[in-house]
């Protein structure tokens, strides 16, 4: 960001880091023992976390975490919506001890009678004719990618520049100052030039939309209702309907990945908005913790998929869809008791009051010093943004990315018992936020700006 005082914003930096290693003394004890760990962390992007060393985790209900060194935070991380549905409910704590315990079983290659009630709800909340599942959003989203390029006979896919959707081979493209698709930068070692599998353009641009898809050789356009991995970039109004229509027109399937999305509403953005997919993907969220993730299909396109499978594609076993512990018992029960008692209808209207209380906090912080920054908000979910009005792209927002702005704002945030996501300055309502919660974060970030403004 422009104008800010570097030399200021590196000494409160330099402080907070400090005030953070003598608060976390097991934490980084944990992190420096661990001799047997790849990066010495069991998932190398735990090291996003600010401060040198990540937080050891120790335990977790509702929207509150505690670290290693026993403090309490408040969680507006939530596992990037893996905790969507809060840490630990009640109704999915009794769901996996009885599976696990009374009933038994884990996995057993055969359907268990929770399947179909999941698959039904996700029908009335989405409304898409036909589920399968996965263990995680990514896999729903590489399953899905080779149904798409079975039924319509076409080898790309499209996708909007600076998206995310799981690690998916195709998906890392962006578009670069030259108008044309490039390997996201930092992709590691794909085995083909992912921008020969797919095209890009930006989010809210129809023209370029429109220009991509005439080549006809698109399957579908897999894309999140509003981009949610580059802060929150919303559509512009019509954009979506225009992606529904240039998709008709060109014979090209739309897959909407609700992941994130479904902080939107019970049935996400797509019932929200109104929209029609082909396709939808989700993941995380859904069986509150516990691995899994679903891909739903139209009716028509669940059939067209039938019907080509008869020149030969192996559906059933080495196909290059589907995995071992997909759609498991445990998975199965976890999804049931989320959707059945925790992220019911219900839920939704006071996550999306908390979050836009939230969002009002942080945008009287940001007015009352003048910073050109800007809020954005999707139901549950809401995020800051350095930048003003709020980007149209996913371009416009990875320019007006700041790490080190990001790195003291989420440090300050820590060292007084709030914790944002580190990919983002994204916060998240579960069921079980608090009003207290959130204006705790509104009076710790007040307070990060005044310092930051001297
Ligand atoms: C929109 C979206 N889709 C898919 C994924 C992949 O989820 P997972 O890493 O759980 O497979 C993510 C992860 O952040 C996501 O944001």
């Amino acid at each position: 960001m422009e104008n800010l005082d570097r030399a200021h914003l590196d000494g409160l930096v330099a402080q907070e880091l400090q005030d953070y290693q003598e608060r976390h003394p097991r934490s980084r004890e944990l992190h420096e023992n661990a001799r047997h760990l790849f990066a010495r962390v069991p998932m190398t992007w735990m090291n996003k976390w600010p401060g040198g060393f990540p937080l050891g985790f120790s335990s977790a209900h509702g929207a509150l975490v505690t670290d290693l060194d026993g403090h309490e935070l408040v969680d507006f991380a939530l596992g990037d919506t893996g905790a969507f549905a809060g840490h630990s409910p009640p109704a999915l704590v009794r769901a996996v001890r009885e599976r696990i315990e009374h009933d038994g079983g884990v996995t057993t290659m055969m359907p268990t009678e929770d399947a179909e009630w999941v698959a039904a709800e996700l029908s009335r909340r989405f409304g898409l004719a036909k589920w399968s599942f996965s263990l995680s959003a990514t896999d729903a989203n590489r399953w899905l990618l080779r149904l798409v390029r079975l039924a319509t006979g076409r080898p790309k896919i499209l996708v909007f520049s600076y998206s995310y959707h799981g690690s998916v081979d195709e998906t890392f493209v962006v578009l670069g100052e030259d108008g044309r698709a490039h390997s996201r930068a930092g992709n590691v070692a794909p085995a083909v030039d992912p921008a020969s599998t797919t095209r890009v353009v930006e989010f809210n641009d129809l023209e370029g939309l429109a220009r991509e898809l005439r080549h006809g050789d698109v399957a579908a356009v897999l894309s999140e209702p509003a981009l949610t991995n580059i802060g929150i970039v919303l559509a512009q109004p019509g954009f979506l309907e225009g992606v529904r229509e240039l998709c008709d027109e060109t014979g090209t399937l739309l897959i909407l990945d609700e992941t994130h999305t479904f902080s939107a509403g019970p049935g996400g953005a797509t019932k929200r908005f109104g929209l029609r997919p082909d396709a939808i993907t989700i993941g995380k969220s859904l069986g509150g913790g516990v691995a899994c993730g679903a891909y739903g299909l139209s009716e028509q396109l669940a059939q067209r998929v039938r019907d080509a499978a008869r020149s030969g594609a192996d559906l059933v076993d080495v196909g290059g869809v589907g995995g071992t512990l997909a759609g498991n018992a445990l998975s199965m029960a976890a999804m049931r008791a989320v959707l059945g008692e925790v992220l019911t209808d219900d839920a939704f209207g006071p996550m999306e009051e908390l979050a836009t209380m939230f969002g009002d906090d942080v945008r009287a912080a940001i007015e009352s010093h003048e910073l050109p920054w800007s809020v954005s908000q999707l139901g549950a979910r809401v995020e800051y943004r350095f930048a003003h009005p709020a980007p149209l792209s996913g371009g416009a927002s990875a320019r007006s990315a700041d790490a080190e702005l990001e790195h003291y704002l989420h440090l300050y945030c820590i060292n007084r018992g709030v914790m944002l996501t580190p990919f983002h300055n994204m916060a998240l309502m579960c069921p079980a936020t608090t009003l207290d919660q959130v204006r705790l974060h509104g009076e710790v970030f007040r307070e990060a700006l005044d310092r930051l403004a001297r």
